[in-house]
């Protein structure tokens, strides 16, 4: 493993990356995902590495799946969660961070309701950071992996394919991280849903916008569904969840009404029967947890690469 060297001492965004890093980062996560099917799913390339993963900021998939990858790379893991820590007495990010970090960690996995907190901690600590989520700005470590299950359900790289991106995608830093990957890769990207949740600022990156959830459908091969963010919501963008339902969500009926195979995705987790119906989530068109499985072998390929890239021991 190792025939290249990322780009960028920490993964922030998407916006840092090369199509080159997004390349290397998906041949890489090929080779992992061998591993992890293998009976023995574990190598020795992150030993005497020490990861913090930092969550301020619930989490099912991204939380368990760096753990994972992490894991299967024989690193050194603790893990914190502000919910039960010392941040509940007051005590400020930096001196948090500061104080995990002369426990002798080498690499912080970060969430963090505040957008910017990566970008923020890079200029002020030595360690390399990953950007778990930040608030509404970016999810790199998600694009990566819709972007390499997309590729692996099509059966071919991403150039002049259509995505869509479904629903809220003034709320969603899932939405922003696709976009730069999806681009990056030479795509076509549309965003869809209602008006009062579609940033205006989005055809200045070369998107399409629409509000047509039957036209998007029928114009993509795949759909990328999102999560309406009620808790981000501070004021109603929406009349009702009802009415978001029946007029933005995507049922079977509405699937079965359009020519061709589409392929549905969605970060989860899932509102069913709001944004995506059950019917259509548990269908034969959804590769929902492929994405998870294959957010292990992303992970997994961006840590080795990134503690590759600094000269932290990292042996395939
Ligand atoms: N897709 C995603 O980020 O899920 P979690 O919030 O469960 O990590």
């Amino acid at each position: 493993m190792g025939e290249g060297m990322i780009s960028t001492k920490h993964l922030l965004g998407i916006k840092d990356l090369t199509r080159d890093d997004i390349k290397l980062i998906f041949s890489t996560a090929r080779k992992f995902k061998d591993v992890i099917n293998r009976p023995i799913k574990k190598v020795p390339s992150l030993r005497d590495v020490t990861i913090a993963n930092l969550f301020f900021e619930n989490s099912t998939r991204t939380k368990l799946s760096f753990e994972l990858a992490e894991k299967r790379l024989s690193a050194d893991v603790i893990n914190f969660s502000s919910s039960n820590s010392s941040v509940k007495k007051g005590e400020t990010l930096l001196d948090t961070v500061n104080n995990i970090l002369s426990m002798k960690v080498d690499m912080i996995v970060i969430r963090h309701p505040a957008p910017g907190t990566a970008d923020f901690l890079s200029k002020h600590i030595d360690a390399q950071i990953i950007n778990a989520g930040d608030g509404t700005h970016e999810h790199p470590t998600q694009a990566l992996l819709d972007a390499f299950s997309m590729e692996e359900a099509l059966g071919a790289d991403l150039r002049n394919k259509k995505i869509c991106i479904f629903g809220d995608i003034l709320h969603s830093r899932v939405a922003l991280s696709n976009i730069f990957c999806l681009q990056k890769l030479g795509a076509k990207v549309r965003v869809c849903g209602p008006p009062t949740l579609i940033p205006k600022h989005l055809t200045a990156l070369g998107v399409e916008t629409s509000y047509s959830v039957k036209d998007s459908l029928a114009w993509c091969d795949v759909a990328n569904v999102l999560r309406i963010q009620l808790e981000r919501q501070d004021i109603k963008y929406i009349p009702s969840l009802r009415e978001y339902s029946r007029y933005y969500g995507i049922s079977k009926e509405l699937l079965d009404s359009i020519d061709g195979h589409k392929i549905i995705m969605h970060p989860g987790p899932i509102n069913r029967g709001i944004e995506l119906d059950s019917d259509v989530a548990d269908s034969e068109h959804a590769i929902i947890l492929q994405q998870v499985e294959n957010g292990v072998a992303i992970r997994m390929a961006v840590l080795f690469l990134l503690a590759s890239q600094r000269g932290v021991k990292a042996e395939a």
